[in-house]
């Protein structure tokens, strides 16, 4: 399914965005548009890749009316694209893989960044390892700002059962899963 050409000039400034990211744990039901799950795919690819191996890939967890015109499922996330992976509304399931942090089921979007550690350590060895894990935060943190740009919130999830996550998002065996960010409009209490 193609998605709506991503946006490159914004209304919230860098630093405003910096200023303004926090972790947000509370979600409203609201849906995003297509046009928030691309610029946030665009966000999270967008980002530094040692050797330009590029070892990361991006899945979606899209809840029911998680966003508008697209059914829930879990899809894989390309610049501009996504690709049905696996229907259904998988978030209860995610929240469990995740130690039971429910709010990530009340969030109408997950992202879950797996690496394919072997594209990078095939051409560093076992500092490639490093250097996976050191992507993964630069793609976390474009989300973050992206988030909060379009006036959204999330959280890195680090806390979870890879092979729960692995199995809940079906997965392919060599994508690992290393952060997952649950997004939505923020609730606050
Ligand atoms: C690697 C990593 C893993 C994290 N895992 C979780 C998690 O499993 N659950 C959670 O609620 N927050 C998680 N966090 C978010 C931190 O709790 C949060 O960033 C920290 O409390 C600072 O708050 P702030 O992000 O609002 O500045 C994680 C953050 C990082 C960087």
């Amino acid at each position: 399914m193609l998605l709506p050409e991503p946006r490159k000039v914004g209304e919230v400034s860098l630093e405003e965005a910096i200023q303004r990211r926090k972790s947000r744990r509370r979600f409203s039901v609201r849906s995003l548009t297509a046009a928030q799950l691309s610029q946030l795919i665009w966000a999270a690819k967008k980002v530094p890749s040692a050797g330009a191996l590029y070892p990361l890939e991006l899945y979606a967890v899209v809840g029911r009316d998680g966003v508008e015109g697209v059914d829930a499922g879990v899809y894989r996330c390309e610049i501009g694209r996504i690709t049905p992976h696996k229907p259904g509304d998988l978030r209860l399931e995610l929240a469990s893989a995740c130690l039971h942090q429910m709010f990530i089921a009340e969030a109408p979007v997950s992202f879950v960044i797996a690496a394919e550690y072997e594209r990078t350590t095939r051409r560093y060895g076992e500092r490639g390892v490093r250097y996976v894990l050191i992507e993964v935060g630069h793609a976390g943190q474009n989300i973050y700002l992206q988030c909060e740009a379009l006036g959204l919130g999330t959280v890195a999830i680090g806390a979870f059962h890879d092979d729960e996550v692995s199995s809940v998002l079906s997965l392919p065996r060599a994508h690992r899963p290393l952060y997952v960010m649950p997004v939505g409009y923020a609730r606050e209490l």
